[in-house]
């Protein structure tokens, strides 16, 4: 089973020409309503691409509407929603602009997902964890709390620091890492990650995934956009996959369905380069739609990319 332990938020999206400065006010023709938060995100590309794989959802929502729908769409999306507690706080919500150019801005309202709990998840649940899944949309502690837990248990951590804090102490971060299996980053958080453990800058994020990589015996990933995802592990070997050539209409939520897809393949076993190759494509086909989550792909799809890539190739 795959635990994802994250956060679950409503995304309220408008499309601007260009996404306002600081005391910049823009106009968009509307708004959409759409389903988000890096932990669902990355619990509904996992189930898409797992095809049958058990995906469990470990997270909190408000007792409110947007709880409701949340919950549904996971269910839904056939993701196991018993580990997802309705608490005191309003379900979180994200307030995404997007750009002409398919990139955003987003500022989350936590509510609800700071009240995550690692003690609400049983053992029982640890148990059959093959591969937990972690994000930084929920209170570090916690997450530290659960690794540690799944770590002890056997299970692969996975840890998607996303978002990076400017105020995440540098002890919580090591101590994150130290229970890490697999760390993915892009490109700034990379470095930003760097500087919350006060170690010297990199020359670019590239040699920061390297250096984290070697420091926590990890295998680091860092994705780089429409230039691909590079892996390096703890011993400095290096994997890189491309990423497709696409015209990307959002890039919101691509690194969640980048994080799905790769959990997916380390719950497989896959061999490193098919299951980066598997979990980039399925990012890459994830930008052609509007929202997070709607042009995720389900594993057929996947297949098809990849069967068509071989017979023009
Ligand atoms: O990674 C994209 C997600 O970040 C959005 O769905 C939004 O909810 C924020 O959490």
């Amino acid at each position: 089973m795959i635990l994802v332990f994250g956060s679950i938020n409503i995304d309220l999206v408008a499309k601007v020409a260009a996404i306002p400065a600081p005391g910049e006010t823009v106009l968009s023709e509307g708004y959409e309503k759409a389903f988000g938060g890096k932990g669902a995100n990355q619990a509904v590309a996992a189930a898409r691409a797992g095809a049958g794989l058990r995906v469990r959802m470990a997270g909190a929502v408000g007792d409110d509407g947007f709880g409701r729908e949340a919950v549904g769409n996971l269910a839904a999306q056939k993701v196991d929603t018993g580990g997802v507690d309705v608490v005191g706080l309003p379900t979180g919500c994200a307030f995404i602009t997007v750009d002409a150019r398919g990139e955003n801005a987003i500022t989350v309202g936590s509510g609800a997902n700071r009240k995550v709990s690692a003690e609400a998840v049983s053992d029982t649940v640890i148990a059959d964890t093959k591969v937990l899944v972690l994000q930084m949309e929920v209170p570090g502690r916690e997450n530290l709390a659960i690794a540690r837990r799944a770590k002890a248990a056997g299970a692969t951590v996975v840890l998607n620091i996303a978002p990076v804090a400017s105020d995440l102490p540098a002890v919580l971060a090591a101590e994150l890492l130290a229970v890490t299996d697999v760390l993915i980053a892009n490109e700034h958080e990379a470095l930003a990650l760097e500087a919350s453990l006060a170690l010297p800058t990199s020359a670019d994020e590239r040699a920061a995934i390297a250096g984290l990589a070697r420091r926590y015996a990890l295998t680091g990933i860092v994705t780089l956009g429409s230039k691909g995802v590079l892996a390096v592990e703890a011993d400095g070997r290096e994997t890189a996959v491309a990423a497709l050539p696409i015209v990307p209409v959002d890039t919101t939520g691509a690194g969640d369905t980048f994080v799905g897809i790769l959990a997916v393949g380390l719950a497989r076993a896959l061999p490193l380069q098919t299951a980066l190759q598997r979990a980039a494509i399925g990012a890459s086909l994830a930008c052609l739609g509007f929202g997070a989550q709607a042009a995720m792909p389900d594993a057929a799809a996947i297949d098809a990319r990849i069967a068509s890539q071989v017979v023009s190739g």
